[in-house]
């Protein structure tokens, strides 16, 4: 069993959908995902509604996911962590304990080498469209990110 853990601020806007998105690309059996935040302002909240539409609108339910803080434990669940913004690199960071833990910390957007900027959006002040924008760049790189790992 391969697990990913995908991470940004609060768990309520961007990493629920790559949770979900990156879940329904990979078979069940050998891949878990689960999402966390760096920040404890939400914790037990159901995603941004906002989120929860544009996953609805691409035939994903994500409404029953809730929102968690990020725990050192995770480092030893988790055999890759992806953050969505180089302020969650730091954060997480800050926490890991030695270069094992380290290593396993990724910025989700290096996976994507058509885009420049490695830090996902936060749409969390913005509107549907940035929610959409946000979608799209998760759905894309979550596709390379599953060819990657059913060839290894
Ligand atoms: P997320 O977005 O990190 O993608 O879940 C945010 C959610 C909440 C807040 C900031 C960003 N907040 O300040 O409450």
């Amino acid at each position: 069993m391969i697990r990913i853990l995908m991470v940004c601020l609060g768990n309520i806007c961007r990493s629920p959908l790559a949770h979900g998105v990156m879940q329904s690309k990979l078979p069940e059996d050998h891949f878990y995902v689960d999402s966390a935040g760096t920040a404890a302002y939400h914790i037990g909240n159901s995603p941004d509604k906002r989120s929860i539409a544009v996953a609805k609108n691409n035939g994903l339910d994500i409404s029953t996911q809730s929102a968690r803080k990020f725990n050192v434990s995770d480092f030893d669940t988790f055999d890759y962590i992806y953050v969505m913004d180089q302020s969650n690199y730091s954060d997480i960071i800050s926490l890991s304990r030695n270069a094992n833990d380290t290593k396993k910390v990724k910025l989700f957007l290096d996976i994507n080498t058509s885009i420049q900027n490695k830090n996902m959006p936060d749409p969390y002040y913005g509107d549907h469209s940035d929610f959409e924008y946000v979608y799209n760049l998760i759905n894309e790189t979550c596709d390379i990110l599953a060819k990657q790992l059913n060839q290894d």
